[in-house]
């Protein structure tokens, strides 16, 4: 049973492990330590039992939030544990008064950007030449937290239909 709770210092060295397999410049042991200790920091751990399966660093500010980091590990993915914590960072980000949450995602990154479409995030921009490892640019989504999508409702109501409709409208942006 896949538990969310907040990381610890003791958590660091686990998801340290799962950040460096998941990213090409993951974030260093004192950076994933300071968030959690940052007071608008939602750092949350999915674990099953001892083991340690993914994360997400959220930062809540007034009126918006931003999904900072979220990663799962890569035996562990397809379970629903990306899922459910975007939906505790979209909890949790509401709760502290956001409106909207907002991120970035690599454009070839269609996992995530699958991830993100079928909770009902929308791309509101896009940063050319943004990442550098791998090169790429970058997709700016969003999710307004006062109607955010819940992963068995939209795909109850054919929310597949129109993720697959924003993907294709990004995956055009690529070339435009
Ligand atoms: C993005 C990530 C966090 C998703 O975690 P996950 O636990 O696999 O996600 P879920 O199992 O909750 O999947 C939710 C939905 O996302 C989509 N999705 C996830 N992985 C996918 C893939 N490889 N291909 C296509 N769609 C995918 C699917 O629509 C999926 O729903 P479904 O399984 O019912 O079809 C995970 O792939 C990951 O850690 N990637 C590496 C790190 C990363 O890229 N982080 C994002 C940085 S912006």
């Amino acid at each position: 049973m896949t538990r969310i709770a907040p990381a610890t210092a003791e958590d660091v060295p686990s998801v340290l492990g799962i950040e460096c397999g998941a990213f090409m410049r993951p974030w260093s042991h004192d950076a994933l330590l300071a968030e959690t200790a940052r007071p608008e920091s939602r750092f949350a751990l999915a674990a099953d039992g001892d083991r340690v399966l993914g994360y997400a660093v959220t930062r809540c500010y007034p009126d918006w939030a931003e999904l900072c980091c979220i990663a799962v590990a890569a035996d562990a993915r397809r379970r629903g544990v990306g899922s459910l914590l975007l939906a505790d960072a979209e909890a949790r980000a509401a709760e502290r008064g956001a409106g909207r949450l907002l991120l970035e995602v690599h454009a070839d990154n269609a996992a995530a950007l699958a991830a993100y479409i079928g909770r009902g995030y929308v791309a509101s921009g896009r940063r050319a030449g943004y990442y550098e490892r791998p090169p790429g640019d970058a997709i700016l989504m969003e999710l307004s937290l006062c109607g955010a999508v819940p992963v068995s409702a939209s795909a109850a109501s054919g929310g597949g239909g129109a993720a697959l409709r924003q993907f294709e409208s990004i995956s055009f942006m690529r070339f435009s």
